[in-house]
């Protein structure tokens, strides 16, 4: 039996995570497998109760889950944040999470902002999660001389950085630092390889801007190359100016795409929006041999939270994306198949797609799609 946590959290976030239980406890019926699902009230209402953000405890009994299931965070009582940064960077960071994975398909039935033929879109983004410039070291200084000390630390290392700045003839500046180590190039690019082999994907992009920015992504590139050449897969290098270009122009050229924190942060919302929007959007960071957490790619949405209209296929497909992480991919299948089914019979379009279904009539759908029990309306 595995165990799931799950955090539904702020705004929409329990709404839909109500409808991604509903179609989890359909499909782990239909296929006999035993999830135990322990809920974790954490978010802006368990903060303003109690001041506490999350404890050492609470992480400590997500540590002996096999996977963790979230909804969303963040809330406008609560400083932009403090849910944010204190829940959803710390579970990353601690729980070293350095895959976010991002799958972008164009789901029939699904309106796609770019114009012409019928759209095949399918592609899976792999994103470095722990390094480049969101290691968050950076500074300000004042014109003359300075002295910043700054420090990272890894599970599997540490660098200090003493730097002495002279600024001279200008008031004032900042500077941002980004990190690329072999160790954390290496893995995610692996995990890339890997995922390509398990899917049968015949072509990996690796992204960098390796033409300007030359020592951080020319080492990311030499990390490409030599995983590339433990695996029989072809890959090819493009500068990340060129993949938005494409992105628009040919985006069904695109299978896997293995990308730095910095442009997999920015390609991953271009793929949202080719995917039908935020609602749709799935996502998963990954810790291969650890504990691995689940979110659908949207955040709290204050401003349709508690209306019942969220669209929840992004936290369905999350939930999927769980199960096939942890070991179950027919059932994260049979979850795909009756999410496709439900969108293409164009019966239940979403709000945020111009349609009138409700969050829970659309979890309903999916759930009888997959329980074979099919309503006549
Ligand atoms: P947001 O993703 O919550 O909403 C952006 C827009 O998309 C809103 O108009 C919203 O109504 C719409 N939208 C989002 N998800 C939707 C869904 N499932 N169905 C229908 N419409 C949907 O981003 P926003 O407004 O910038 O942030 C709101 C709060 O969420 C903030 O506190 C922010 O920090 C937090 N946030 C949390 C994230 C997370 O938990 N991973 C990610 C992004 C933002
Ligand atoms: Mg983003």
């Amino acid at each position: 039996m595995q165990k799931i946590g799950v955090i539904p959290g702020d705004g929409i976030g329990p709404e839909v995570i109500i409808e991604a239980r509903k179609v989890l406890d359909a499909v782990t019926q239909k296929r006999n497998l035993t999830l135990e699902f322990e809920e974790f009230p954490l978010g802006a209402a368990h903060y303003l109760k109690t001041g506490e953000v999350l404890s050492d405890e609470t992480i400590q009994r997500l540590s002996k889950k096999d996977a963790i299931l979230l909804g969303a965070m963040g809330d406008p009582r609560v400083k932009p944040g403090i849910l944010e940064k204190g829940i959803l960077l710390r579970l990353r960071f601690h729980f070293d999470q350095y895959v976010n994975l991002r799958p972008v398909k164009l789901l029939d039935g699904v309106p796609c902002p770019l114009a012409g033929k019928e759209r095949r879109i399918d592609m899976q983004f792999v994103r470095e999660n722990t390094e480049d410039f969101y290691v968050g070291l950076g500074g300000r200084v004042k014109t003359g001389l300075s002295r910043t000390e700054l420090d990272l630390r890894r599970r599997a290392y540490e660098v200090k950085f003493d730097i002495g700045i002279d600024l001279k003839d200008e008031a004032e500046l900042a500077f941002q630092i980004g990190v690329i180590t072999k160790h954390g190039a290496r893995r995610v690019i692996e995990f890339a390889f890997r995922l390509a082999e398990k899917k049968g994907i015949d072509l990996v992009t690796a992204v960098d801007k390796a033409n300007v920015l030359t020592d951080a992504y020319g080492l990311w590139r030499e990390a490409v190359e030599e995983v590339a050449a433990k695996h029989g897969i072809a890959k090819e290098f493009q500068y990340v100016d060129a993949v938005a270009l494409l992105l628009v122009r040919n985006p069904e050229r695109f299978k896997l795409l293995v990308t730095p924190n910095l442009f997999g942060d920015i390609l991953t919302d271009l793929g949202a929006a080719l995917q039908g929007g935020l609602g749709f959007a799935p996502s998963g960071n990954i810790n291969p041999a650890g504990v691995s957490m689940f979110e659908p790619v949207h955040g709290s949405a204050p401003d349709i939270a508690g209306k019942g209209i969220a669209n929840p296929v992004g936290a369905i497909l999350s939930s999927a994306l769980m199960l096939e992480t942890i070991g179950h991919p027919e059932a994260a299948s049979d979850i795909e198949k009756a999410v496709g089914a439900v969108l293409k019979s164009g019966k239940h379009m979403t709000h945020d797609i111009g349609g009138k279904t409700t969050t829970s009539k659309i979890g309903d759908a999916i759930v009888s799609e997959l329980s074979g029990k099919r309503r006549a309306s």
